[in-house]
């Protein structure tokens, strides 16, 4: 664990347990990403949006990585979700349209 991570007062480190629920929601179907600049990839539901993203090339900025800034902010399919807290959804037609809303205050 980096240095000063455990100092953040947002930081818990997640159990093992915690860890292996997390990861039983990862479905083994993927969901394909329609991306604000025309780029198409496929990731699976539970997994992290700021790593789906990266794999992308798409750059999602970040502030506090703790889910109160606000500055991860992304629309997918039309519902606004923090991409540092949420996970990809699974959906029924497999297709999740991101934008990446325009905020005038950052
Ligand atoms: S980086 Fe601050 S809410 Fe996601």
């Amino acid at each position: 664990m980096p240095r000063g991570l455990r100092a953040l007062p947002w930081f818990r480190p997640q159990s093992s347990s915690a860890l292996r629920q997390r990861s039983s929601c990862v479905s083994k179907t993927p969901v394909v990403i329609h991306w604000p600049d025309g780029r198409l990839t496929e990731a699976f539901p539970g997994g992290d949006w700021l790593i789906a993203a990266r794999e992308a090339g798409v750059v999602i900025p970040t502030g506090c990585l703790g889910g109160s800034c606000g500055a991860c902010e992304i629309e997918v399919n039309g519902q606004v979700v923090r991409a540092c807290m949420a996970t990809v959804p699974g959906c029924k037609g497999g297709q999740l349209q991101v934008e990446m809303p325009g905020d005038p205050y950052w």
